[in-house]
């Protein structure tokens, strides 16, 4: 048993909805078997557990464990060209990367890079879109149950317009998903995703299979990408001219539910937010991606007004990096600077869009998202070195709000010492915990 003593920061409750940034200066967090019994005042925590082993975070900040709704694991090696929309760079920047995952020895290299990129962020949930091959799925699945994060994941499909190697078949992709269901899903802490790429590149037949997969294996999830870029919603509208719109070709295929995460939802239409909200979709915002490739400002007042959930996405390596951090305060700069009209974000705004608006689109809330009783102990802990911008700013931050402020705008993985999944250290700290 541990008592974390702490600054503690979360949101409970939905700044979006009249919540409020929740911070405690020394809160004392008492963690049993991964499960958090008590959240008191020191004094009580050790007179209640006289045997818990005391860890004193006081320097630093404890925040929920980062939860990242919209990653691609072949893209670790294919972070950072810059300059080029959707299209061209996926023809030029992702897709000849994940050709190479291919070779299983290649995939379960970049498996453990991309596993530790996530882990020094201080995710500790992730929606990962996955490869184009199954040996490579079985590698990454394996290696998440090593470390032990809350990982949803699946092999991805398309069977056309993509590089050939990439290609599937309708029996192919059925028969390969079912495959990983089976071995993956449920295991541990991981789950499987039906994920067909984009309808840019899904026929109907196939997009229809994972409906059809989706029917018989219900608890399993979807993800994939909606309204990114211009040329892309275009191109979708050519192919599917009996479809309303974007969003129908995935909802005609039966793919469409609580369990369902898709990606940008940049240029939607009423009617498709209207959709989403109903049926309970969620978008995952992904901004340094959307400034990146162009693709344009996520309308997240519409989002939220329609009532679809919203929470955020890296989406390496069209995004620049694995920090929850830098997309919160993207999330931030693109709601000031769009034309149209952007949402004013609070600093508990992004913390909350990194971590329990996560937790509700990947339907963890019940488990993780922020540091309540009852909730298991995942948790990033920011403490910067001595005398950096970020610990002179702590120190003389005027407000909960503006330390806050000032972790979003300066924090990066070098700040995130240490990493916690259900109790367990998965980033710094020395020897491991014991359970
Ligand atoms: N749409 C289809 N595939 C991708 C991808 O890999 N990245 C992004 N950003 N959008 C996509
Ligand atoms: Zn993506």
């Amino acid at each position: 048993m541990f008592i974390y003593r702490a600054r503690v920061f979360d949101t409970p409750t939905d700044p979006f909805a009249g919540g409020t940034l929740r911070s405690g200066s020394d809160v004392a967090i008492v963690v049993a078997e991964g499960l958090i019994i008590a959240r008191t005042d020191y004094a009580s925590a050790v007179a209640e557990h006289p045997d818990a082993e005391v860890v004193d975070l006081r320097a630093g900040v404890l925040i929920p464990g980062l939860i990242d709704t919209h990653v691609h694991y072949p893209q670790v090696r294919a972070i950072g060209y810059l300059g080029k929309p959707l299209l061209e760079w996926l023809d030029h920047c992702a897709l000849p990367e994940e050709a190479k995952l291919a070779d299983e020895a290649y995939a379960s290299a970049v498996a453990g890079e991309f596993l530790a990129g996530l882990t020094s962020a201080g995710t500790t949930s992730a929606m990962v879109f996955g490869s184009h091959f199954a040996t490579a799925m079985d590698t990454f699945f394996s290696q998440a149950a090593e470390v032990g994060l809350r990982i949803t994941s699946g092999l991805v499909t398309s069977d056309k317009i993509l590089p050939e190697p990439l290609l599937t078949s309708v029996e192919q992709s059925v028969s390969e998903s079912q495959g990983l269901i089976d071995r993956w899903h449920g295991n541990g802490r991981l789950r499987f995703a039906i994920t067909p790429r984009f309808s840019f590149s899904a026929g109907e037949e196939l997009l229809a299979a994972g409906g059809q997969l989706l029917a018989d294996n219900p608890r399993v999830w979807v993800t994939s990408h909606l309204n990114e870029n211009r040329d892309e919603i275009a191109g979708v509208a050519a192919m599917f001219p009996e479809a309303l719109d974007y969003l129908d070709t995935y909802d005609r295929a039966g793919l469409l539910g609580r369990r369902t995460i898709l990606a940008h939802n940049v240029h939607p239409s009423d009617r498709e937010l209207a959709r989403m909200a109903e049926v309970g979709a969620a978008s995952a915002h992904c901004p340094t991606s959307n400034s990146n490739l162009a693709s344009g400002f996520f309308p997240l007042r519409r989002h939220i007004e329609a009532g679809v959930r919203v929470a955020l996405g890296s989406d390496v390596g069209a995004g620049t990096g694995f920090s929850l951090l830098k997309e919160g305060v993207q999330a931030y700069f693109m709601q000031q600077l769009d034309p149209s009209g952007g949402l004013p974000l609070s600093s508990a705004h992004l913390l909350h869009l990194a971590t329990a608006a996560g937790a509700e689109a990947l339907e963890l809330g019940d488990e993780v998202g922020d540091l309540s009783v009852g909730k298991r102990f995942d948790a990033a802990y920011i403490s910067p070195a001595a005398h950096q911008p970020l610990d002179v700013g702590i120190r003389h931050a005027s407000s909960d709000e503006d330390v806050l402020a000032k972790i979003f705008a300066m924090g990066t993985p070098a700040d995130i010492t240490r990493v916690w999944v259900d109790g367990q250290l998965v980033k710094g700290g020395g020897a491991p915990t014991p359970r």
